[in-house]
């Protein structure tokens, strides 16, 4: 089994926070961004080695921005090039603004049936700061009317902003838990190079969050989303009803995938390669029939090492039998293993490594001590 991640690189504005790859000149280059993301479906169809594909996932950049069209298109030469009758999983990013009846209809039509919806907050305040393109009304009648046409729903939010407190958190997850939406991933506000935010916080303009309130922040986060039936089964990840993310949950898993479109990362067990982050640069050697990736192969290290970043930030853990497949189990690991057992940053079942309520504070943390 694998996945396919097609990234559509476009959005109406840039959010003051977001490093994501994506450019606001959408109209200029739609035509040829999608002839190129479907040439290099049609170039790379033998990457994941004729395995069954059984999630497709449209992400961003503004996903939701194609017309049913171009989202058709792009299936059909998905279809075309790969095994899809397992396919069980299509998500579409679609930001709010976006929802309308016309758009869910042809969604449907095209097979999606996984919305994840960009609310970020239903505070109109955080919203403006952010320089988001919808207003927190639509963003109720976005889930709303998602839900009417049938569509599973995910919807993100970000905690953690400046001006943020524990009421104003109360205030949007009871909103975001009226929704009912069967997905929640939520992010602390983390400050990216080149961004707004952060020539912003360089002049001093905002002050960030302290990491204690931060903490504070995603321990009630936490809290209320398990207490209304929300399983975290990631770190920023939560579902109610067994409603995982297939996809998000087989890049945790080691599964194979194939990212389409500039700025996607691809892995196939022995080597991670990623698309060039610059749409022209991207069009113009897909056009030319020249190579759009760089490639890293995986030394028996480094996978050791990946499985235990992402592994232990889901509650599946990781495995200790796995690991030692992987690589030679080495004194020093044992000794951080044991040091953080003492400290109650992990558990310990069988030969299975999960992260304790404390430890999830501290997720990458434990994980870089744990590298070999
Ligand atoms: C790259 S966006 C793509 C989805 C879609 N364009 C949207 O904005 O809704 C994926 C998610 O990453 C999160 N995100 C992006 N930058 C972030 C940051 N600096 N801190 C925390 N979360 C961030 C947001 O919640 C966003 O919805
Ligand atoms: S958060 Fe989403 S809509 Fe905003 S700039 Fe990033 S990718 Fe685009």
């Amino acid at each position: 089994m694998a996945g396919i991640y097609i990234h559509i690189p476009f959005c109406k504005q840039a959010c003051s926070y977001c490093d994501f790859h994506f450019s606001t000149t959408f109209e200029k280059y739609r035509e040829e961004m999608i002839n190129a993301i479907c040439k290099e479906i049609e170039v790379e169809h033998g990457y994941l080695n004729d395995q069954l594909v059984e999630t497709i996932y449209f992400g961003g950049g503004t996903p939701s921005l194609l017309t049913g069209e171009e989202l058709s298109r792009i299936l059909n030469t998905i279809k075309n090039n790969f095994e899809t009758k397992n396919v069980e999983e299509i998500t579409l990013e679609a930001n709010p603004d976006d929802i309308s009846p016309e758009k869910l209809a042809s969604w449907k039509k095209n097979g999606i049936n996984r919305l994840s919806i960009g609310l970020q907050s239903f505070d109109q305040y955080d919203l403006d700061w952010m320089n988001r393109a919808h207003n927190a009304n639509e963003s109720k009648a976005a889930v709303q009317l998602a839900h009417k046409f049938g569509f599973n729903t995910t919807i993100d939010l970000i905690y953690g902003l400046p001006n943020s407190s524990i009421e104003k958190l109360k205030r949007n997850l009871e909103t975001a838990i009226e929704l009912c939406p069967g997905h929640i991933s939520a992010y602390c506000l983390t400050i990216e190079d080149k961004t707004a935010l952060k020539t912003w916080v360089q002049k001093g303009k905002i002050k960030p969050v302290d990491e204690d309130e931060q903490a504070e922040q995603f321990n009630y986060l936490v809290r209320e989303l398990a207490s209304n039936g929300y399983i975290q089964y990631e770190i920023s990840n939560f579902a109610k009803n067994n409603a995982y993310s297939k996809h998000n949950s087989n890049y945790w898993k080691g599964i194979h995938y194939l990212g389409i479109g500039p700025s996607a990362h691809s892995f196939n067990g022995n080597s991670r390669r990623w698309n060039i982050s610059n749409n022209k640069k991207y069009v113009d050697l897909i056009q030319s029939n020249e190579k759009t990736y760089e490639i890293e192969k995986l030394s028996s290290k480094n996978q050791f090492n990946e499985y235990v970043m992402t592994g232990l930030r889901t509650i599946w853990g990781i495995n200790l039998n796995k690991l030692s497949e992987l690589n030679e189990i080495n004194d020093a690991f044992e000794k951080e293993l044991s040091h953080h057992l003492d400290e109650g940053l992990i558990m310990r079942e069988g030969e299975v490594i999960t992260l304790t309520e404390k430890g999830k504070l501290q997720a990458d943390h434990i994980a870089a001590s744990l590298f070999i």
